[in-house]
């Protein structure tokens, strides 16, 4: 991979980079055509990071499709395919670590203790690895892509961090590689989450600016719907990810939510008028 990127750097050419854990739908289609019109070429990486999942979670049951992932961004041009396996990624005697200490503190850093360390030290190795002069990132988790801009920022990685909004399915479910675990029922039940968050934007709209009177709407569209289990609705800072009482400048509605055996997430800008 290092010696593609240099050689691809040497030429003039711009490196675009999408990370991935594959089992790749429109969303991360979405970023690839993002990278692919920013750079002159793009990376995309495939790997169900070990170090991300805790104890319980479903590293052993993550969908994976390896054919199916390499035809679809043959299909959108992409010229690398970069899928390194978890030997060469945590050799023996692996012990470095890099964290982001308060982005990651609530909603799903709290629920998830050294999720993200997982996904900033992999990052930061696929960032080495690649070197790309931009990275794509999707809205979608939302905490994730504000720990990496602080990543990038605090080691001064020079790499331009690019947001994309979250791509739905037409009944206004994010979309997930998770969402496969869903059954009918499950699935149904979750366009609950994508609903509550419309009612939000819809409160707001009509002049409600006080957090505590959102979170209460978005729970009781959440509580329609019995096979859900929430676990967080958090209203925050859209930067620093605290938490804001008032929405007095834009700031983000996120949530995590429990279907069954799945985790889903979800969020959405409340923008201030
Ligand atoms: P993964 O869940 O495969 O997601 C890869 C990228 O696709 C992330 O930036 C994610 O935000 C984006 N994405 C997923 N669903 C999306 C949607 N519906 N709309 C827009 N973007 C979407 O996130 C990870 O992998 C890992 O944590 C990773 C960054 C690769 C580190 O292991």
């Amino acid at each position: 991979m290092r010696v593609w990127a240099d050689d691809a750097r040497r030429a003039g050419r711009r490196i675009g980079f999408v990370p991935t854990m594959g089992f790749l739908h429109e969303g991360h289609l979405t970023l690839v055509r993002e990278a692919r019109s920013r750079c002159d070429a793009c990376v995309v990486s495939i790997f169900v990071n070990p170090l991300q999942f805790g104890p319980g979670e479903d590293l052993d049951r993550y969908p994976r499709d390896e054919q199916g992932d390499k035809a679809k961004l043959e299909a959108e041009g992409v010229e690398v395919l970069y899928s390194p396996t978890g030997d060469s990624m945590y050799g023996a005697g692996f012990q470095t670590a890099v964290s982001v200490t308060e982005v990651t503190k609530g909603l799903c850093g709290a629920g998830r203790p050294g999720h993200f360390d997982g996904v900033t030290t992999v990052v930061a190795k696929l960032f080495n690895a690649v070197r790309p002069d931009e990275a794509v990132f999707g809205e979608k988790d939302y905490q994730q892509l504000a720990t990496i801009r602080r990543l990038v920022v605090d080691l001064d990685l020079g790499i331009a961090i690019v947001g994309v909004p979250i791509v739905r399915e037409a009944d206004g479910l994010a979309m997930s590689s998770r969402n496969a675990y869903l059954s009918e029922d499950e699935r149904e039940a979750a366009l609950a989450l994508s609903r509550s968050l419309s009612e939000a934007r819809r409160a707001l709209r009509s002049g409600e600016r006080e957090t505590a009177v959102l979170i209460d709407r978005v729970r009781a569209v959440l509580a329609t719907e019995p096979l859900l289990q929430v676990e967080y609705t958090e209203i925050v800072d859209a930067d620093s990810i605290q938490p804001v009482d008032r929405i007095d400048k834009s700031a983000r509605l996120a949530l995590a939510v429990h279907v069954g055996n799945t985790r889903l997430i979800d969020n959405t800008l409340l923008a201030a008028a």
